[in-house]
Order: structure tokens, then C-alpha cells, then sequence
């Protein structure tokens, strides 16, 4: 289907023509069109105009509406101020505007023009160690990312980047080497291990060989001597470093699942999957001149980039000792993602507190000629989880808290505020504990999406879950009601009628649904899916002043104006609908 155009982009249009007929000269003007308070947009673009043309703003202005040709979209343009256009549009043109909308499956957002391959990093955690609070930000904010770029017409390939390599795999394989039980499953032959049990056991083998390693100099040699086998590939090595690999995935996996997220096993291409490329990768390197040795190590130099003492902290892509670390893997990332993916685009859904380290491995790879004009990468940075004290989220014990214990409790509140309107909705328990999952996860989804990634956010599972305020579970209801107007409306059904004079609230309903497109687009482009969230509320809240001014079902409306209203409800129900898919949250028919 052809894409449906918006009401802003029909005004736009209209605008533009009205300054090109009273300005022939002015060449392709910009209205500069706004949504406005005061009217239903504003354009600003003539007071630039006027200034570039040294004329009088208000009487180009005026020369601008009296060049627009009577319509049926524009029901008034007023010359305000120093030289704004103030426009109300039609209750007509929204209503017909909205129509073509909502017979679109796509709720009129159209493909992106420049659409490319876009490869995200997200959903990163490590092996053998238990996920935390920043592996949730990723987790959700890259998978909302998928979503909303593939929404848009992106090719986007996933690679969850987990912590799979490294020195302390050492010490891990050769503890399990002295106690060959450790990782032995208390399951019968053949039952599924839980990812519970998965991690439990990782834990204490962690645990207890990092308490020998500290404490006893020969296991701490004979874990060295582990790390140069791995390294050299030896067989059973390698076989024992994959038992941890694949334990810890039973566990990233039921924490992932808790999360109603679909992570492919063919996109975990953790650490290790670059180990081919890291020496080619320092030669391409050091043989561009890109990087240089100093003191053994290959390092690369950035003038900006200093220590306290003043002196320059270099990107180490091989250390002195000719170990690679996790620069060389990144690096050798970049060159996989652009030469053998076809990226146009990398985006990396990273906690700030490595932002330093992504500045440093971008410009090395621009210098390198891996990233250029055509091929961009970007941090969508992300801030750091903190609890109601305003500090980065512990527990008492100051460790940090266990992602596993945060959804449970998240999903246990959840449960509980969907039972307390069970009865009235008629929901089975079956319903409930289903809807307590939706609810929950949601719930937390939707706080970490909220705000802007950058910003730093807290924790608070009372306010997350609470049913007043910009929560998911608002949303939820919002939708869950319009359903079950739905049900109640009879043999009413939806139906566009651009004829009828709109309520205030209807008006204002219709011209945010208008928005979907380019809040989408926005979003897409910006990585900002704390856009489409804002929006979403917003869509909410016009639609709860909607429910409480315009009857639907009692009174009983005539006819067509009931139609109209269920049309509005519709497409605010499948705005919403779409709107929460793209952000990972599920909305429920009743709740
Ligand atoms: N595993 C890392 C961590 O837990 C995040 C990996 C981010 N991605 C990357 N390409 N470096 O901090």
C-alpha cells in the first residue's frame, strides 16, 4: 500500500504551495511546521524568510494565506505575533485523514527511504557470571531498538556480544578439571536443567575457584597454564570452556524468556567468535600506522584522550604480552559487521560508563577506513540503575542485585494489582497469572524506556506498577477498556463519518493519532524509543479525557456518532497495540 500521508505533511504541503505561488522567487521555503497549543499547528518559517528577503514578516505572512486557494483541510490561518501562521485544520480532514490510516495494516507509517542494514549490540551478558540490572537496560532498550528499526523497513541483525573469553576462564576450567562434579546436574538423565540450577552451580564454581586462585600460588600457576592451552586451542580445554559457555546460556536463556524475548541462539556471537580475526585485525592495524608499538603493547593515540597525569591513554589492541583483550575483539567486530555483514549502520546498546572505550574503538576504526561516510557507528549510551536511595542499585549487602529476584518481585506486585480487579473483569486464575506476567514485565520494560537512555533511572517497583501515572499498566488499561467497549457496543460497529463536528476531546484524540507515523520514524532515526513511550501516554491520557466527555455506549449517541467514536477507539486501540509491540510490552484484551 502507498504510504498515507499525514495530516501535518498535507498542511505542510498546502504551506509550501501558498509560499511558492506568493513568492515565485523564494524558491523551496521550509514552512516550518509545528504542533501548537494554540492553534492546531504553527508555521514559523516566514519570519526566516522574511529576514532573508529584508520584508516585513506579517505582510509576507498575509501574502501567504491570501495565496492558499480555499480548501477543505484548512479551516483557518491566522497572522500572529511577529509573522506566525496559527492553522486549525478541519474536523473533516482528520476524520478522512485518520481513515486512510486505519485501513492501512501499517497504521499508515511508511518504509524509510533510506533504509539500510543496521547491525545492533545488545543483550550482552557474561559467562559464568550472573546478570544485573545494566544487562536488563540493553536487553530492553536493544530489543525495542530491533523492533522499531525493522518496523520501519531496516534490515537489522542482532549479535548479542557476551563476555565469553578471557584469562578467568583459566582459573574456571581448571577448578572443574580438580573437581569434575561441580557442573554435574542434580536432574535425572535427560530433564532439563533450570537456569536456576544453571547458574547456582556456576556461581559456586566461580566462587570457590576465585578463593583458591587468591590463595594458592601453584593452582594459581596451573590455571595459568590453562589460560595459554585454551588460547593454543587445545581440545579438551576448549571442550570444558564450551560446558561453561553452554550452562550459562541455559541461564541467559530463562532469564531472556522471563524477559518475553526472543534471543536466537545463531546471534550470540559472544568474544570468542572473533578470535580468528585478532591478529590480522592488529596487523592491518600496525602496518596502516594506525597503531604503534609502545613499550611491547600495539596501541593507538588519540589527542584528546588523557590520563590525570596528563600523559595520553592509549586504546590497547595487543597487550605487551601478546594477549588480546577486548578492544581487538571490538575492532575485529567492526570489520565482520561491515565487510561480511554489510552494516551501514552499528549500533551499540552499552552502558555509558563505556562510552570512553566505544570513542576510542570508533575513531580507530575510522582511521582505519572500516567506518566512514557511508558506514556509521553509535553508542546509544545508556545511564546506570539506581536504587530509591539515588545510588546505583545494591542490595543491603551491597551486592549487586540479581536480575532473576527483580522480575520475580516485579511480576509478584503485578499479580497482585491484577487480582484486586480480577472479580469485576471476570478473569480465570489462569488469566491472572498471565496477565501478572504481562503486567510485571511490562512494568519494567516500560520504566526503563521511559526516560531517555542516557539518564540515570531508579528503581521503584511501586511507582513502576501503580495504575495512575506514566506506567505500562496505564497503558494496559487504557486498552483493556476500549476492548471491552467493544464488547458492550452491540451491532455498532466502527465507521469514519467526516461529516460530524468533532468534540474537543475527540479533536484532540484524532490529532495525536496522527502523530504514529513520525513519532515512529522519530524514534527510529534518534534511537530514541523513549519518544514512541512519551507518546504512547499521551495517547492514553487523550483517550481517558475522550472516555470521560464522549459517551460511546450510555448515553446512547445517534448512530453515526457512535460509529465515529468507535472508530476512534479502534485506532487508538491498535495505536496502542502496535505502539507497546514495537516496545516489547504485551497489552492484554481484559484486564
Ligand atoms: N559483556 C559486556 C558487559 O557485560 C558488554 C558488551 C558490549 N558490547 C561490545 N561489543 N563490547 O559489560
Amino acid at each position: 500500500m502507498a504510504s498515507v500521508p499525514s495530516l501535518a505533511s498535507t498542511v505542510q504541503q498546502r504551506l509550501a504551495d501558498g509560499l511558492s505561488a506568493a513568492l515565485p522567487d523564494a524558491g523551496s521555503a521550509d514552512p516550518l511546521l509545528r504542533r501548537s497549543d494554540r492553534a492546531d499547528f504553527q508555521a514559523n518559517g516566514i519570519l526566516a524568510l522574511a529576514k532573508q528577503l529584508k520584508g516585513n514578516p506579517r505582510e509576507l505572512a498575509t501574502k501567504v494565506v491570501e495565496a492558499i486557494p480555499a480548501n477543505d483541510v484548512l479551516k483557518e490561518i491566522e497572522v500572529s505575533g511577529p509573522g506566525f501562521l496559527n492553522i486549525t485544520v478541519t474536523d473533516r480532514a482528520i476524520v478522512e485523514t485518520l481513515a486512510a490510516r486505519a485501513a492501512d495494516a501499517r497504521l499508515g507509517v511508511p518504509f524509510s527511504e533510506s533504509a539500510g542494514t543496521t547491525v545492533i549490540d545488545y543483550a550482552q551478558p557474561n559467562v559464568a557470571k550472573e546478570m544485573h540490572v545494566g544487562h536488563l537496560r540493553s536487553a530492553v532498550i536493544g530489543a525495542a531498538m530491533v523492533e522499531i528499526l525493522e518496523f520501519t523497513g531496516e534490515t537489522v541483525v542482532r549479535r548479542h556480544h557476551i563476555g565469553d573469553w578471557g584469562t578467568q576462564f583459566g582459573m574456571l576450567i581448571q577448578y572443574l578439571i580438580e573437581h569434575p562434579h561441580e557442573l554435574d546436574h542434580k536432574a535425572e538423565d535427560g530433564a532439563e536443567v533450570s537456569g536456576e540450577e544453571a547458574m547456582s552451580n556456576l556461581n559456586r564454581l566461580y566462587k570457590a575457584s576465585r578463593a583458591l586462585f587468591d590463595s594458592d600460588e601453584e593452582f594459581k600457576t596451573r590455571a595459568r597454564g590453562r589460560v595459554v592451552d585454551l588460547q593454543a586451542g587445545d581440545e579438551e580445554t576448549l571442550a570444558l570452556w564450551q560446558r561453561f559457555v553452554d550452562e550459562s546460556k541455559i541461564y541467559f536463556y530463562s532469564v531472556f524468556d522471563k524477559l518475553d524475548m526472543d534471543i536466537r541462539d545463531g546471534d550470540v556471537v559472544g568474544e570468542s567468535g572473533y578470535n580468528d580475526m585478532l591478529t590480522e585485525t592488529c596487523r592491518i592495524l600496525e602496518e596502516s600506522g594506525v597503531a604503534v608499538r609502545s613499550e611491547g603493547a600495539l596501541c593507538v593515540f588519540f589527542d584528546d584522550v588523557k590520563g590525570p597525569d596528563g600523559n595520553p591513554t592509549p586504546l590497547i589492541v595487543q597487550k605487551s604480552d601478546g594477549g588480546f583483550g577486548y578492544a581487538a575483539t571490538d575492532l575485529s567486530a567492526i570489520r565482520d559487521r561491515v565487510q561480511n555483514l554489510k552494516a551501514t549502520s552499528l549500533l551499540y546498546v552499552v552502558d555509558a560508563r563505556q562510552s570512553l572505550h566505544f570513542k576510542m574503538v570508533f575513531e580507530t576504526a575510522r582511521r582505519a577506513g572500516w567506518l566512514n561516510d557511508e558506514v556509521k557507528a553509535v553508542q546509544l549510551a545508556f545511564g546506570t540503575v539506581l536504587g530509591k536511595d539515588g545510588k546505583p542499585f545494591k542490595t543491603r549487602e551491597g551486592e549487586t542485585v540479581r536480575l532473576v529476584d527483580l522480575l520475580d518481585e516485579a511480576v509478584d506486585r503485578a499479580t497482585a494489582v491484577v487480582r484486586e480487579k480480577a472479580e469485576k473483569v471476570g478473569l480465570s486464575e489462569t488469566e491472572i497469572v498471565e496477565n501478572g506476567q504481562y503486567v510485571g514485565i511490562g512494568a519494567v520494560k516500560y520504566a526503563d524506556l521511559s526516560t531517555s537512555a542516557a539518564r540515570d533511572y531508579k528503581f521503584d517497583l511501586d511507582q513502576m506498577v501503580s495504575l495512575n501515572g506514566d506506567t505500562s499498566v496505564y497503558l494496559q488499561y487504557a486498552y483493556a477498556r476500549i476492548k471491552s467497549i467493544f464488547g458492550k457496543a452491540g451491532d455498532r460497529t466502527p465507521a469514519a463519518h467526516p461529516e460530524l463536528e468533532l468534540a474537543p476531546a475527540e479533536r484532540a484524540l484524532g490529532l495525536h493519532l496522527d502523530r504514529f507515523a513520525e513519532t515512529v520514524s522519530e524514534a527510529a532515526t534518534e534511537y530514541a524509543p523513549h519518544k514512541l513511550t512519551a507518546y504512547l501516554y499521551q495517547l492514553a491520557s487523550l483517550y481517558t479525557t475522550f472516555y470521560d466527555q464522549c459517551p460511546v455506549i450510555k448515553p446512547e449517541p445517534a448512530q453515526e456518532v457512535a460509529e465515529n467514536r468507535l472508530f476512534l477507539c479502534d485506532l487508538t486501540a491498535r495505536t496502542l497495540h502496535q505502539g507497546m509491540a514495537l516496545l516489547g510490552i504485551r497489552t492484554p484484551e481484559r484486564l
